[in-house]
């Protein structure tokens, strides 16, 4: 998510525009840059990496300005880089803009604008927004009123502040989706994707609300809606300001407050790319492969922890619903293999960071086998993004918590996409699959609603010192993962077992203090899972089950039971998931360990 800050007063606006970005670094960012209006003209900085490097680039110039906006970059359209960074302008610089969010339909409005003789320079979807101002400004409208018909045009999510030496005395903003804020001072307003942001110079907020349109002066602020096409009465709220507490909301952890972003993030990576009605599935990120992918008869996916889990999903996706074989491997193991490789072969990376050193290590071997390399990556513009020849984004924001929980459920969303992509619509569970991840997100927000229920079977099982977690079929990599996200946050020993697995050794281990967590969803393999629990039962074993929702008989089988709603079990991971990673956040606190940095672990490891 990217960050805006935007200011108007008698204050520098270079320091208070760079104090709100640095409270903004939380949200995780690649690149920033401000702009200011100045005698008229206006001066423009922009910088990749850290805002201290936008400091540095400001602080060698004379900044006189009372007037100016701010931008972090968390990239969901272009790699970071200087000419993607924003703020955003026309040709001569006299419209200035920030955006957060998607602009979904930007395409069809560059070819227009580049049809009218505008020429872009950056990749990203933002830069049509001065531009359509400006063609509006040219058709002799206020900047004002330019800003409100550009609005008009756009389709998708915004934030958006706009600054031009058109009207110097004003910012417009704009907000559709995307959180913006207003701060309320004494001669002097503030602009703010956080109120976060604008702790320390003012309690005083107007919150923005969908469609609504600012012009903003040093002493008044006018709002209209362009909903209903009315003048909005401003409405001030006062915030209590604690920056952690800011940034954290109403939780305690970034790893819940990232688990309760599982509806949005299942949307986030579906949006844009599922026509469900018309049954289309648009990767713009493979488009430029499309015909390479054609010829691909296996994959080879590569990844560590929890993406590596989430490969083992795509495995069984990709070969049931596609036909192509998929081999998953370890990336600090594929370094070692001397497996041959013929050129319809496709590496596929998978990675939240991009930045994984064995991943990279596993991309860099490959690199002169003249074999397609694909990615699924969080971190736009990453490393392993750039290395590959093409790939899907997750689109799951910045993820703070070093335990990955909404990426996994975006890898998993992306890779049944990848699937129905690759299987040209040619399976019979292509439109079922497309039907069902539109009711997902609210899927996922039912097992949100059941938190206290998991709470409590966490806290009864705080006591145990080992877990074993069991699945068959697509639950079989979410046991695997089970076992990673409880050892990794609450330093329990866990092991993730193939559920038929049982007699051929684990079942040795299972005494009264050695629970297990059965993922039981309706399926095909039911029936074998019950044997599984029998199996465990009849060692004094107690049993946790995840199962679907008017499942009686397994009330007979397990001590606790957690309801999941019923689905395709093709898209059974995505639920079973939230459950596990509740589970280990909970069994995490009730233990009192630092949820969010686990002791020993990094939330990229970007050595071998
Ligand atoms: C996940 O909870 C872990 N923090 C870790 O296993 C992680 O998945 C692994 O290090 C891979 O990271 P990546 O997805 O950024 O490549």
């Amino acid at each position: 998510m990217c960050g805006i800050v935007g200011y108007i007063g008698h204050r520098k606006a270079d320091k208070l525009i760079l104090d709100g970005l640095k409270s903004l670094e939380y949200r995780g960012y690649d690149s920033s840059g401000a702009a200011f209006i100045e005698s008229g003209s206006s001066k423009i900085f922009k910088q990749i990496g850290k805002v201290d490097g936008l400091e540095n680039i400001m602080s060698k110039q004379k900044i006189n300005s009372g007037l100016g906006i701010g931008h972090t970059r968390w990239a969901t359209h272009g790699s970071p880089s200087m000419v993607n960074a924003h703020p955003h302008s026309n040709e001569d610089q006299s419209i200035i803009v920030v955006h957060n969010g998607i602009i979904e339909n930007h395409l069809e409005l560059k070819y227009e604008l580049e049809s009218k003789g505008y020429i872009f320079k950056s990749e990203t979807d933002t830069e049509v927004i001065p531009f359509l101002i400006d063609y509006y400004f040219n058709q002799d409208l206020s900047f004002e009123n330019s800003f409100k018909a550009a609005l008009k045009d756009l389709k998708g999510a915004y934030a958006i502040a706009a600054i031009s030496t058109l009207n110097p005395e004003i910012i417009l903003a704009a907000k559709l989706s995307s959180p913006l804020v207003i701060g309320v001072g004494k001669n002097e307003h503030f602009l703010a994707s956080d109120p976060s942001a604008l702790s320390g110079y003012t309690k005083k907020v107007i919150y923005l609300q969908d469609l609504d349109v600012a012009k903003i002066t040093k002493t008044k602020v006018t709002i209209n809606n362009l909903g209903h096409n009315h003048r909005v009465k401003p409405k001030i709220e006062l915030i209590d300001y604690d920056n952690e507490k800011a940034q954290l909301g109403s939780f305690d952890h970034f790893m819940i407050k990232e688990i309760f972003e599982s509806p949005a993030t299942i949307n986030n990576a579906i949006l844009g790319r599922v026509l469900a009605n018309k049954g289309i599935i648009k990767l713009g990120g493979l488009e430029s492969v499309s015909e390479q992918l054609k010829y691909i008869e296996r994959i080879v996916i590569v990844a560590c922890g929890s993406s590596f889990y989430a490969g083992l999903v795509g495995e069984y996706l990709i070969e049931e619903l596609a036909g192509i074989p998929v081999e998953v491997q370890l990336a600090s193991e594929f370094k070692y293999r001397e497996e041959p490789f013929s050129r319809s072969t496709a590496l596929l990376a998978i990675s939240q960071s991009g930045e994984t050193a064995d991943t990279i290590a596993a991309l860099k071997k490959v690199s002169d086998y003249g074999i397609l390399r694909l990615g699924i990556v969080n971190s736009i513009g990453s490393t392993i993004a750039r290395m590959t020849d093409a790939g899907v984004y997750c689109h799951a924001g910045p993820e703070q918590a070093v335990a990955s929980t909404k990426a996994f459920i975006a890898q998993v969303t992306v890779l049944t996409l990848i699937a129905l992509y690759l299987s040209n619509g040619q399976t019979k569970l292509y439109r079922p699959i497309l039907k069902e991840l539109d009711s997902l997100p609210e899927k996922a927000q039912t097992i949100l609603n059941q938190t206290d229920e998991i709470k409590k079977v966490a806290e009864k099982y705080k006591g145990y010192k080992d877990f074993l977690y069991i699945g068959r079929h697509f639950s079989y990599p979410v046991a695997l993962e089970g076992a990673l996200k409880l050892k990794e946050v609450s330093y329990i020993h866990a092991e993730g077992y193939a559920a038929g697995e049982m007699k051929h050794g684990p079942l040795a281990m299972i005494d009264k203090e050695f629970p297990t967590f059965a993922l039981a969803s309706n399926s095909l393999t039911l029936e074998k899972t019950y044997s599984n629990i029998e199996e465990i039962r009849a060692r004094q074993g107690k049993i946790i089950a995840v199962s679907t929702i008017g499942n009686k008989k397994i009330l007979k089988l397990a001590n606790d039971v957690i309801y999941i709603p019923d689905t395709l079990e093709q898209l059974q991971p995505v639920l079973q998931s939230i459950v596990i990673q509740l589970f280990s956040y909970y069994m995490a606190v009730a233990k009192g360990f630092n949820v969010d940095r686990p002791r020993n672990l990094a939330k990229s490891v970007t050595v071998e």
